[in-house]
């Protein structure tokens, strides 16, 4: 019997193998587990959904990590044995990674090992958006599509699809955050080829939306 740990390490190892997107220095950075996230609890649905609401205005101390934890599990985790996932997808084809620029770096969430493959050390979270606040908050989650998945589909399509597929993720975190007391604004206003440049994504994946996570500021 393999021990949480090791089945971990193993889906962590085959994700490389698989050509995780990590760039060069990111060797530099371990694998970032995170506690198991909490799936009971909350607020009641329709109390998170009277609270749901956009924030632009961020506390800049980082997330607990099992807020963490939780806010990826809720945005986009594996919530079934088949490893399907919290939000509906496209074609029940995985097109949307979602990357958390943080200070610390940027990591790709991992939803099968529940963790955070180091993709790059460098603080990128000004360069996630257009507006002040997102250099300071604590998170920023990228969501980025694998448009080489999306066959027989024109590159139109292609960022219809992968847009509404974000959106999805973009409304569990909204929801999460309501519940949690959390703030997040989802966002569009970004230099999308611009960041995936930064970001060293390869030329067929691309960034749709970013979304900010903090505390609200008192
Ligand atoms: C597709 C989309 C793109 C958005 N882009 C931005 C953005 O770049 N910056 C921002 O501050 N808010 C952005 N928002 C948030 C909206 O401005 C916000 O949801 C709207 O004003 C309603 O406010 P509420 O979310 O508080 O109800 C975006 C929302 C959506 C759905």
């Amino acid at each position: 019997m393999m021990t949480r740990r090791q089945a971990t390490t193993g889906i962590l190892a085959s994700a490389a193998a698989a050509g995780a997107p990590t760039i060069g220095f990111a060797q530099e950075l371990k694998p970032r587990e995170l506690p198991p996230a909490r799936t009971a609890g909350g607020r009641p649905l329709i109390e998170a959904l009277k609270l749901r609401h956009s924030t632009r205005e961020y506390a800049d101390r980082p997330l607990a990590d099992q807020a963490l934890s939780d806010l990826l599990w809720a945005a986009f985790g594996v919530n079934r044995p088949s490893g399907d996932r919290t939000a509906p997808y496209w074609r029940h084809v995985m097109v949307i990674d979602v990357y958390a620029a943080m200070a610390d770096g940027v990591w790709l969430y991992e939803p099968k090992a529940h963790a955070l493959l180091p993709h790059m050390k460098d603080d990128i979270r000004a360069q996630t958006g257009f507006q002040d606040f997102v250099g300071g908050a604590p998170l920023n989650l990228i969501y980025v599509a694998h448009g080489e998945r999306m066959t027989d589909v024109n590159p139109e399509e292609r960022r219809l699809y992968a847009s509404v597929d974000a959106g999805f993720i973009g409304q569990n975190v909204y929801l999460f955050c309501a519940s949690e007391g959390l703030a997040t604004v989802f966002r569009g206003a970004v230099d999308q080829a611009k960041l995936a440049r930064t970001m060293g994504l390869p030329d067929q994946q691309f960034v749709t939306f970013a979304q900010t996570v903090g505390y609200p500021r008192a």
